[in-house]
C-alpha cells in the first residue's frame, strides 16, 4: 500500500459525516458512517495486498460514494474540494437516477469500467459491505436478485481485485444459501 495521506483522509471522512448527518443506514437504525466505514474495512485488505493501487484514491472515493446520491452534492463541488479524480470515480459509483434495474446496473458498470481500478474495486467493497446480514424486511427475491447482482459486478469489475474477487463470491455463496433457506422457510 502507498503511503497514505491521513489528512485528505480525515478531511474526507469528517465532510462525509456532515453531508450525511442525518441519514441512518436502511433498516438498521445506525448512522449512515456505519456503512461508509464498512466500504473502507472492505478495502483494507485488499488494498494492502495490491501496493501498486491508489490508496488514498480507492478510500477517498469509498468515503465519498454516496456525498451526490445522497446528499445532493454536484459534481463540480466535489471536484474542487477533492480534485478530478475523485470527483470522477464518484459521479461513476453514483446510480442515473433515470435508469432502473438490470439497464441501471449496467450502465453504472459501464462508466465504472471507463475509471481507474482503484474505483472497481470501491464498487466490489461497497457490495461486499452491503452483503453483510441482510435487512429482516428483504423476501427471498430480493436477497436473491441482489445476489445475481453481485455475480454481475464480479464479471465485470473482478479483475481489478483478486482479493475481493474471493471475498465477493463468498458473500454471494452465502446470500444464496439464505435466500434458499428462506425460500424453504427455514428461516
Ligand atoms: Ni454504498
Amino acid at each position: 500500500m502507498n503511503a497514505l495521506n491521513t489528512d485528505t483522509l480525515q478531511t474526507a471522512w469528517r465532510f462525509a459525516a456532515e453531508r450525511h448527518r442525518d441519514q441512518e443506514y436502511p433498516g438498521t437504525g445506525l448512522p449512515y458512517l456505519m456503512h461508509l466505514g464498512a466500504v473502507c474495512l472492505e478495502l483494507y485488505p485488499a488494498l494492502a495486498a495490491a501496493p501498486e493501487r491508489d490508496a488514498v484514491l480507492a478510500l477517498t472515493c469509498a468515503i465519498l460514494h454516496d456525498t451526490v446520491e445522497d446528499t445532493g452534492l454536484t459534481s463540480g463541488e466535489l471536484a474542487g474540494l477533492f480534485g478530478e479524480a475523485v470527483a470522477q470515480g464518484v459521479a461513476a459509483l453514483s446510480k442515473n437516477p433515470d435508469l432502473h434495474g438490470a439497464e441501471g446496473m449496467g450502465d453504472s458498470l459501464k462508466r465504472i469500467r471507463e475509471q481507474p481500478p482503484e474505483v472497481w474495486m470501491v464498487k466490489m467493497a461497497d457490495r461486499c459491505a452491503n452483503l453483510g446480514k441482510p435487512p429482516a424486511h428483504w423476501n427471498t427475491e430480493k436477497c436473491r436478485s441482489y445476489a445475481d447482482e453481485g455475480e454481475t459486478i464480479l464479471e465485470a469489475l473482478g479483475a481489478a481485485s483478486p482479493l475481493l474477487t474471493a471475498r465477493l463470491a463468498e458473500r454471494v455463496r452465502i446470500w444464496r444459501q439464505f435466500a434458499a433457506q428462506a425460500a424453504d422457510g427455514q428461516v
